[in-house]
């Protein structure tokens, strides 16, 4: 008989998409709800998108387990799906880091640096961010990031660097096969009490810019920030796509 994973209540984390709830008897595991909710511009925009929390459980579960079973070296935090929009997740140090890796240039990068929207870059571009709203999630460096007490050292920021990479490869290849661009994505790390790094959170269209392949249709939260309509149905597409190709 499958065990039945108890949520204690109340939550330990009310994100802007995403609760977080410890497990009865099992203070190595965390149970994460993914919400309706949806914000952009660091919270300054908030809305909902009927039935995100369903699609985006599910879409980052089916990347989770495709990037657990990819012959890289990290492995990501997710234990088991345990309702449409629940999962069990590893319970893990969260390192305070936005890791952003973009393929084609678009977003912020348009507006920091002189790359026209839209155009594919040679080799992946990697950044990251200090994950702290109260100052608007900044662009930092390797160095920044080691002197914040972030990152340990130079190696956990290579490894981190390494694994980015290797996700990217992953998930761009997939999308490929079924008729979709990854443009850019962002993904957070944590670290296990052994030191290993694990990948968190999830890889959605909430995370990731994902353009249709033959329309370069957005299908992802773009539709949300940028007010173009029919969330919902973009979001479903990816969930359609994803998890029945996988
Ligand atoms: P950007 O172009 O706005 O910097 O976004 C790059 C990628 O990171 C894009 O796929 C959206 C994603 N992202 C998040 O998931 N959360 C955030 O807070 C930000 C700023 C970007």
């Amino acid at each position: 008989m499958s065990e039945v994973y108890e949520k204690v209540l109340p939550h330990i984390y009310d994100g802007k998409a995403n609760r977080l709830y410890e497990v009865k008897d099992h203070p190595d595991l965390l149970i994460i709800e993914r919400k309706d909710d949806v914000t952009a511009g660091n919270g300054a925009k908030h809305g909902t998108i009927q039935d995100k929390g369903f699609y985006n459980n599910k879409i980052s579960n089916c990347l989770f387990q495709m990037l657990d079973n990819a012959d890289i070296n990290v492995a990501t935090h997710f234990v088991q799906e345990i309702s449409d929009r629940e999962t069990l997740i590893q319970k893990v140090e969260p390192i305070k880091l936005e890791v952003v890796v973009r393929n084609i240039a678009t977003g912020s990068i348009c507006k920091r640096l002189p790359f026209a929207d839209g155009e594919e870059f040679k080799n992946p571009v990697f950044e990251i961010y200090y994950k702290d709203d109260a100052w608007g999630d900044p662009l930092v460096n390797d160095v920044e990031a080691i002197e914040l007490g972030v990152l340990h050292n130079v190696d956990e920021y290579e490894d981190i660097f390494v694994a980015a990479c290797e996700i990217n490869a992953v998930l761009k290849e997939f999308f490929q096969s079924i008729g979709i661009i990854l443009v850019d994505f962002k993904i957070e790390f944590g670290r296990t009490a052994q030191g290993c790094l694990v990948v968190i959170d999830e890889i959605s269209p909430d995370t990731c810019r994902l353009w249709d392949a033959e329309t370069r249709k957005k299908l992802d939260k773009d539709r949300f920030r940028q007010d173009l309509g029919d969330e919902a149905g973009a979001y479903r597409e990816v969930y359609r796509r994803v998890c029945e190709q996988k």
